[in-house]
């Protein structure tokens, strides 16, 4: 393995350090080969774990093959204290994942993402001391982990606090220039770390009081965000880690690191564009504007709602030659999915065309819908997105909403003062008959009124969905 294959800028080459080097060029490729396969749910599952074998197969090739810049391996007692931390990582995170509720998913998420860049922070910490003063390139990038890394912990920490209800929303009208002077005094002092003459092992005082800055500043961002604008903040914290993680790859010179970490900046980046697009909002008007809360939307006579009973709503769906289920927020906390599918099967079984229509952002995080829909066995065929769906929509017999509410309000065509005016919507109000499954007269995520309830052609089926759909289900059988 030390055998010298050739010199490079003075630096000599082994067998080990070129396999070193294939081995991360490898792990990039499965990364993005696993990003790829991420893009389809019924490949997501194998890209993860390509993904996986990628990080896996960087881990055992720098364990093994790493070294320092003395040419030293990592000793071999480190190696079983890292294998044993890798270990206990491991086993609390699969039994984390293995627990959590599908609607606790993002906090999960926010979770991992603070321990991520927790430790690009750390690395920046341990690693700031070693650099030579002067070397502005690699100071920078050390700097640049430690305050992104910083960051992304303490805001992916507050916004699980904030998702799990722990922490409600704090806004005050100065916090947003409370923020903004935070903001450039961290800058600020990382400059002077990044340029100053001295050696940094005299500046660790300094180096400190820039992880506070930092930590303090990722609350203070957060802190006044809508709780339900959560999942979007939570996207642009992954993507801070990422960037963060990429850094700490500079610091050590890994490509894997590198790599990785620009894939994960990269792809929060894009999702968060993607969520604030599907919501038709701006990323300023997420983190400085308030969404939700606001009152109902304005031009509209209320009108009356009108209730089905079960057998209506049983003989109504048999009978029917097209029916649109359209999931939502709702479905996932009623764990209503199973059952939803056993009334499509059901349904089908009658002759029924039966298909879900999928909005990009209905429940609370991406994918929500197809995630809950996969796990409860429904072809993916089945599951048509928006954009597809709508043009068929007014050959509808029946839609049912399920738990959904803002993806289907058509105040965002027809309400130029609504909070959600000009996000795309699915048309349930263009088919023939609309049934909709909800508690009561709650509202949604935006927090406003939907007059698709009032619509003429709409009927409420009130209860819990899970419940709602097995008496419906039990009701059809019956026919
Ligand atoms: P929402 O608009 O949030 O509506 C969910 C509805 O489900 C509520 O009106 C509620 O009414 C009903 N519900 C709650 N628990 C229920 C239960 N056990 N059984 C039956 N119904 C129940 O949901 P949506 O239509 O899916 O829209 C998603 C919203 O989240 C959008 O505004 C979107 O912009 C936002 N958002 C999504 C994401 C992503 S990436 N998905 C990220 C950020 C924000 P009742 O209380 O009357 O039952």
């Amino acid at each position: 393995m030390d055998k010298i294959l050739g010199t490079f800028n003075g630096l000599e080459f082994t067998v080990g350090d070129t396999l070193l080097e294939f081995s991360y060029l490898v792990a990039a490729l499965l990364f993005v080969y696993g990003l790829k396969l991420l893009s389809h749910p019924e490949s997501a599952r194998r890209g993860n774990l390509w993904a996986a074998g990628g990080m896996g197969l960087a881990m055992l090739t720098t364990l093994l093959l790493h070294k320092n810049a003395e040419g030293a391996h990592i000793p071999i007692s480190n190696v079983f204290i890292i294998l044993a931390a890798i270990g206990v990582g491991s086993v609390i995170g699969w039994i984390a994942a293995y627990k959590v509720k599908m609607t606790a998913m993002p906090q999960m998420v926010s979770f991992y993402n603070a321990t991520g860049g927790l430790a690009s922070a750390l690395v920046s910490l341990l690693e700031y001391p070693n650099a030579v003063a002067g070397d502005v390139g690699s100071i920078l990038v050390t700097i640049l982990g430690l305050i992104i890394g910083a960051i992304a912990f303490s805001g992916s920490m507050l916004a699980y606090g904030k998702l799990d209800g722990k922490v409600g929303d704090v806004m005050k009208p100065f916090m947003t220039y409370l923020n903004l002077a935070l903001l450039i005094a961290t800058l600020a002092l990382g400059a002077i770390i990044i340029f100053s003459p001295n050696e940094p092992a005299e500046m660790t005082g300094l180096l400190y009081l820039l992880l506070a800055l930092a930590i303090i500043y990722g609350v203070m961002f957060v802190l006044p965000i809508g709780g339900a604008d959560m999942p979007v903040v939570i996207s642009l914290l992954n993507s801070l880690t990422g960037i963060a993680a990429s850094m700490a790859g500079f610091v050590y010179n890994n490509q894997a690191m590198i790599l990785g970490g620009i894939l994960v900046g990269a792809a929060g980046m894009i999702l968060t564009i993607l969520m604030c697009k599907a919501m038709n909002r701006s990323l300023l008007n997420v983190i400085i504007g308030a969404f939700g809360g606001g009152g109902a939307s304005v031009g509209h006579e209320q009108g009356t709602i009108k209730e089905i009973t079960l057998s209506d709503a049983s003989v109504l769906l048999s009978y029917s030659q097209k029916v649109v289920v359209i999931p939502g927020y709702g479905l996932a906390v009623a764990q209503a999915q199973h059952i939803a599918h056993e009334l499509e099967s059901l349904l089908e079984g009658k002759g029924v065309d039966v298909r879900y229509a999928i909005h990009p952002v209905a429940g609370r995080m991406p994918g929500h819908m197809n995630v809950l829909l996969a796990e409860a066995d429904v072809s993916y065929e089945k599951l048509v997105e928006m954009d597809d769906i709508n043009p068929d929509m007014t050959n509808v017999d029946v839609v049912i909403v399920i738990g959904a509410n803002d993806v289907v309000n058509p105040a965002a065509y027809d309400d130029p003062g609504s909070p959600i005016y000009g996000m795309p919507i699915i048309d349930a109000h263009l088919s023939k008959n609309i049934i909709i499954m909800k508690r009561g007269m709650g509202k949604g995520y935006a927090g406003i009124e939907n007059f698709l309830f009032f619509n003429p052609k709409t009927r409420m089926l009130f209860g819990d969905a899970k419940s709602t759909l097995q008496k419906l289900v039990s009701e059809i059988k019956s026919l």
